[in-house]
């Protein structure tokens, strides 16, 4: 069974872009693909390299969850034209250990009048060595449309595009296998 982990960028319970992932995760029911949501981005301390030796087990268990993964899938909201801390924070654990290096990622745009975060994550995802899945990495016009995930699941231009992200992730994780 291929493993995806999905990252929302939002801590905020209502937050589109982990709505979007849960109806991902829904998506891949009927398939041999597993999306695991990770929930644990706001219990990650403020990375400080002086304790990167003698990390928490919050920062080790998302280092874990990142090894187990075939492959990631991380949407994040735009805060004044960058991603957000709590993601920033994550990724800077894991610039040292690792766990990005040809990993495949997509990067998903929940908000379509946002474009600096998803260049400002392209960015960075590119310096820690990820392998960023250009056709798995699309623009979902959800923002606004108030949509839960299987709403989302319902409408025909976002199931499309979910269904994209999912087989280009699918035949990407086979190739490498
Ligand atoms: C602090 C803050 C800053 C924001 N800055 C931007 C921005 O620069 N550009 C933008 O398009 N949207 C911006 N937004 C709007 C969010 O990106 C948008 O509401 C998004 O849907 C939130 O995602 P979520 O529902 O997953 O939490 C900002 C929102 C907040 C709370």
């Amino acid at each position: 069974m291929i493993k995806l982990l999905a990252i929302s960028g939002s801590l905020r319970c209502a937050s589109i872009n982990t709505a979007l992932l849960g109806a991902i995760s829904e998506a891949v029911i009927p398939y041999d693909v597993q999306v695991i949501l990770y929930r644990g981005l706001g219990d990650l301390p403020f990375f400080n390299p002086d304790i990167e030796d003698r990390e928490p087990s919050s920062v080790l268990e998302f280092r874990s969850a990142l090894s187990a993964s075939d492959g990631i899938i991380i949407s994040s909201p735009e805060y004044a034209h960058g991603i957000t801390g709590v993601l920033k924070n994550a990724l800077d654990w894991v610039v040292g250990s690792g766990e990005f290096v040809g990993k495949p990622v997509a990067i998903l745009n929940a908000a379509p009048r946002s474009s600096y975060a998803f260049k400002a994550l392209n960015e960075v995802l590119h310096t820690i060595d990820a392998k960023i899945i250009a056709g798995a990495s699309v623009e979902i016009p959800v923002l606004g449309r108030h949509l839960d995930s299987r709403e989302m699941l319902e409408d025909l231009e976002i199931s499309s595009l979910i269904g994209q992200v999912i087989s280009v992730m699918v035949q990407e994780v086979n190739d490498i296998h």
